[in-house]
């Protein structure tokens, strides 16, 4: 497998950085996540905006531009096996001579990008939904970008997967934010629900298509705090990601969402959100 660091195009077994890089030693760095479908990224630009925020946001600057990232994805994406791709994109502050915790100066960050084949649910665990767990949001209050600092949302994944979940939806302060890996969506009497985009939770790539999908359908939506409350009672939830798509969840803490079964709005909501994707990916042709 090829992947790319700091400017080379190289094997995976010959890519090797310092175990004094920042993100080993702090978690200190940014990524995203890029679906790629029929060899052509899906909203890259959208991913690209994000990538830039997080590094504003971290203060670090981007070490390439967008045509730079552009040519990255394209040799990646057209020396990876599969057609259908999720590729990593990853920047940390580096590596420097020393352990201390404010920014190092004169160090070049590191740069790494590869692609693994992009595994979305297939058509029987849309059909089924997935259940997922609820636990208090244990993490810090720049949830808004996408840094690589995971463990929280690590650690409440796993206490979804220990529980034979598939996600776990964080509360905080009686609010929903998101999932450990995903943005939620709640559907309550007919109108899709979505929290705001504040520090709470990622501005999901796949969260901003869904409501563009709403309003170009006419789907009724509501973007404002959602409480605990209407999460426990909702018709449908759903959890929405760059390789998740868009999947119903069926059960949240034992109990059933709704009927229990996948509701007529997800199956509505991925019904565009595919065709969307194709439309996307075929005028990418042109
Ligand atoms: N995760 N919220 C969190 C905490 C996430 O990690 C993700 C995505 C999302 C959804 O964002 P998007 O729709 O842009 O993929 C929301 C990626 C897939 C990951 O960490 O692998």
């Amino acid at each position: 497998m090829t992947v790319y660091l700091n400017g080379e195009f190289l094997p995976l077994a010959e890519a090797k950085i310092s175990p004094l890089d920042r993100g080993f030693l702090f978690g200190d760095g940014v990524y995203e996540v890029i679906p790629v479908y029929s060899r052509r990224p899906f909203r890259l630009d959208e991913h690209l905006a994000r990538l830039q925020n997080t590094l504003d946001g971290i203060r670090l600057a981007n070490p390439l531009s967008p045509e730079g990232w552009r040519a990255v994805l394209a040799r990646l994406v057209a020396e990876a096996e599969s057609d259908d791709q999720s590729v990593l994109l990853q920047v940390t502050r580096g590596a420097d001579s020393k352990r201390d915790h404010a920014f190092p100066r004169g160090v070049p960050p590191t740069v790494f990008a590869f692609s693994s084949p992009l595994v979305t649910p297939g058509e029987v665990v849309r059909a089924a939904g997935i259940s997922a767990i609820s636990v208090p949001d244990p993490r810090w209050k720049r949830c808004d970008l996408k840094v690589i600092s995971l463990l929280a949302n690590v650690l409440a994944r796993q206490q979804a997967v220990d529980a034979g979940c598939v996600e776990t939806i964080l509360l905080r302060d009686g609010l929903l934010s998101e999932g450990a890996a995903s943005n939620i969506f709640v559907v309550h009497d007919g109108v899709l629900l979505a929290p705001p985009k504040d520090w709470r939770m990622l501005p999901g790539v796949t969260y901003d298509v869904v409501l563009e999908l709403a309003a170009r359908h006419g789907m009724p939506y509501q973007v404002r705090d959602i409480a605990e409350s209407e999460v426990r009672s909702a018709d449908e939830l759903w959890m929405t990601s760059s390789t998740k798509e868009v999947l119903p969840i069926v059960t949240l803490d034992g109990q059933p969402v709704g009927s229990g079964r996948p509701g007529p709005a997800a199956a509505q909501m991925y019904a565009w959100y595919a065709a969307f994707r194709d439309e996307v990916m075929r005028k990418a042709d042109d």
